[in-house]
């Protein structure tokens, strides 16, 4: 199993679909299955619960995805390194590849996205810097392996990937 972890536009997505799809596995993805769960979307679930509630669904929900048999790829949502415990049952459980992106260039990626609750600020920007200062050492942590993702292509992000394997 392989975990991708990583900022919000990072590319967790899109590598995490293409890396499945060469390796012949299935891509899950932690947002939708939680989305699926409970009938809306993140950012109302934030609106009406708060965080807390949210990343108690998400460590549900990851260790259920863990949990269950066979190979597959998974994407986590960015803030799943927040609880100690998630980074414990990632690294335990996936190959964990941390995809690393500056700021500048998560921002470029999500500036007219409306959908990450913790981005619907007046200044996104200094709002990423932030997250990324205080979630980069964790992502560390919980990773068996760093891409750096800000330059090379997904097609080449895939393929680095695959020789960590
Ligand atoms: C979050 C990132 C989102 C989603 C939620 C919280 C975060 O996932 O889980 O909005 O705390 O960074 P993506 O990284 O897929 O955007």
């Amino acid at each position: 199993m392989i975990a991708l972890v990583g900022m919000p536009g990072g590319g967790k997505s899109t590598v995490g679909k293409q890396l499945a799809r060469q390796i012949g596995v299935p891509f899950v993805d932690s947002d939708h299955e939680i989305e699926a769960r409970i009938g809306s979307s993140i950012r109302q679930f934030f609106e009406q619960h708060g965080e807390e509630a949210f990343r108690d669904l998400e460590t549900e929900v990851i260790a259920e995805i863990l949990a269950r048999p066979g190979e597959f790829v998974l994407a986590t949502g960015g803030g799943a390194v927040l609880r100690e415990r998630n980074r414990e049952l990632l690294h335990a459980g996936a190959t964990v590849i941390y995809l690393r992106s500056t700021p500048e260039d998560l921002y470029r990626r999500l500036r007219h996205d409306t959908t990450r609750p913790l981005l619907q600020v007046a200044d996104p920007l200094a709002r990423l810097r932030e997250l990324h200062r205080q979630r980069d050492p964790l992502y560390r942590r919980c990773a068996h392996y760093v891409l750096e993702s800000a330059r090379p292509s997904v097609h080449s992000l895939v393929n680095m990937a695959l020789t960590q394997l």
